[in-house]
């Protein structure tokens, strides 16, 4: 089977490798002509674990393309998946703009049926609109069908979690359409993958209940971290407790300084979008997105309460800027939240992120970036860790006590016990935990 998917951005990216690697024909389309020309080379314009080898090995072997030749692509194509990006407006609903753009583009170069799978998380209704769209833009009839096909991959684990979902979700009204897209997930049949097969709205709105819920899970576990702080509880030993209960779960149950991502953020205000429009509150969702917020400022006030309200001129070291390990990723990061704040109140700020360094210098030229975590506590009065990556969780304590000026350390991610960290000699704060 031949496939395009359009738009290179992570989502495209990584399900046209990865489709690609199930050994289907895949073109990948993108306007972005310096990108193209990378990508023909194999240079991935992201960070993400296993994805470069995926993208050589499969142009290599023919199976994947790219080009910024809409036209051909749709012609040559059965099933084209809109992967383009959903920013956020301003109201937090989602700018539909390149989806539309995208859709007109395909209605024009349409010469027989195609099936039109939305990949992009799209509000509920969008499907719809596609359709009404690619109706009106066409040269001449053609049928076709709308399918909406959300996914749920994770940054830092994208192509595992196309290889192995915990689910694969079909909206689609037309037969035709489902075997079509059962037939391009055929690999995950034998794994015996779950498949969703239901309506195209009801598609669009798992995705974002899903990350809304995800989203909820974290806040509410914040919450729970101040309490803890509070009442003198532990909210590891919380977190764990609720998460054997079967009904509840372990993942997405870490405290720390709030969700981050290209994802979480936007989804979240976007459902309650989608809901204050047909005047459903969504009043638990509201909550998690105010809680988010509040984690935030919450932790970062703590460190300004250490130094007892005198943290002008001292110097703060800050270990990780990425949302989250595995990723070069800073978009809604905490890391920029405290950044910033630290800034105001005239901090110096040294930081250090194993891949997100560069990302973060068009945010902050200013602050001082260093090669590891010992060059960021070198004379440091305070550290941070806001990101949980593998190589700060085995830190040698002793080397940064003897560099570090203070010996503040803020864990905002619980990698240490507190116990060991403040019999070395640190003052050692971390999140629901005193
Ligand atoms: C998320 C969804 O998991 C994925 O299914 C969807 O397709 C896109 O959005 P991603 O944004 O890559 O993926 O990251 P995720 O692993 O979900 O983490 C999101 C944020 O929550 C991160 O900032 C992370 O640090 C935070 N988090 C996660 C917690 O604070 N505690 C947890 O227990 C889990």
């Amino acid at each position: 089977m031949h496939i395009s998917i359009i738009g290179t951005g992570y989502v495209g990216l990584v399900t046209g490798a990865c489709f690609a690697e199930f050994g289907i024909f895949v073109t990948c389309v993108d306007k972005d002509r310096d990108k193209i020309e990378k990508l023909k080379k194999g240079i991935i314009p992201f960070y993400e674990p296993g994805l470069e080898d995926l993208v050589k090995r499969n142009t290599k072997e023919g199976r994947l393309k790219f080009t910024t030749n809409i036209e051909k692509a749709v012609e040559n194509s059965l099933v084209i998946f809109i992967a383009v990006g959903t920013p956020p407006r301003g109201d937090g609903s989602a700018n539909l703009d390149y989806v539309e753009e995208v859709a007109k583009e395909i209605a024009k170069n349409m010469k027989s049926y195609k099936v039109i799978v939305t990949k992009s998380t799209v509000p509920v209704g969008t499907g719809f609109k596609i359709k009404d769209i690619i109706k009106r833009h066409l040269e001449k009839p053609v049928n076709f069908d709308i399918v909406s096909n959300p996914e749920f991959l994770r940054e830092g684990s994208a192509v595992e979690d196309f290889m192995r979902p915990n689910r694969v979700v079909i909206g689609a009204q037309s037969d035709q359409a489902i075997a079509i897209m059962k037939d391009l997930y055929r690999p995950l049949y034998l794994l015996e993958t779950p498949f969703v097969i239901t309506d195209i709205q009801t598609a669009e709105l798992i995705k974002y209940a899903t990350n809304s819920f995800l989203a909820t899970k974290i806040s509410f576990i914040n919450e729970i971290s101040a309490l803890c702080e509070a009442v003198g509880a532990n909210v590891n030993v919380v977190a764990k407790a609720m998460g054997l209960d079967g009904r509840i779960g372990p993942k997405f149950l870490h405290a720390g300084i709030g969700f981050g991502g290209s994802c979480l953020p936007k989804d979240t205000k976007a459902l309650v979008k989608i809901a204050e429009e047909r005047g459903v509150p969504l009043r638990i969702v509201n909550a998690a997105i105010e809680a988010n917020e509040n984690q935030k400022e919450r932790l970062t006030r703590k460190i300004m309460e250490a130094f007892n309200g005198k943290i002008e001129d001292k110097t703060i070291g800050i270990l990780g800027l990425s949302f989250k390990p595995n990723t070069d990723d800073i978009r809604e990061s905490p890391a920029l939240f405290i950044i910033n704040r630290l800034l105001k109140e005239k901090v110096k700020i040294k930081a250090y992120d194993p891949a997100a360094i560069e990302n973060t210098k068009s945010v902050f030229p200013q602050i001082i970036y260093c090669s590891d975590a010992y060059s960021v506590a070198k004379e440091a009065d305070g550290i941070v860790i806001v990101t949980e990556w593998n190589q700060f969780r085995n830190l040698d304590l002793n080397k940064i006590k003897k560099i570090m000026r203070d010996k503040f350390f803020f864990d905002f991610r619980n990698i240490y016990e507190p116990e060991k960290v403040r019999q070395l000699g640190f003052k050692y704060f971390s999140v629901g935990r005193v």
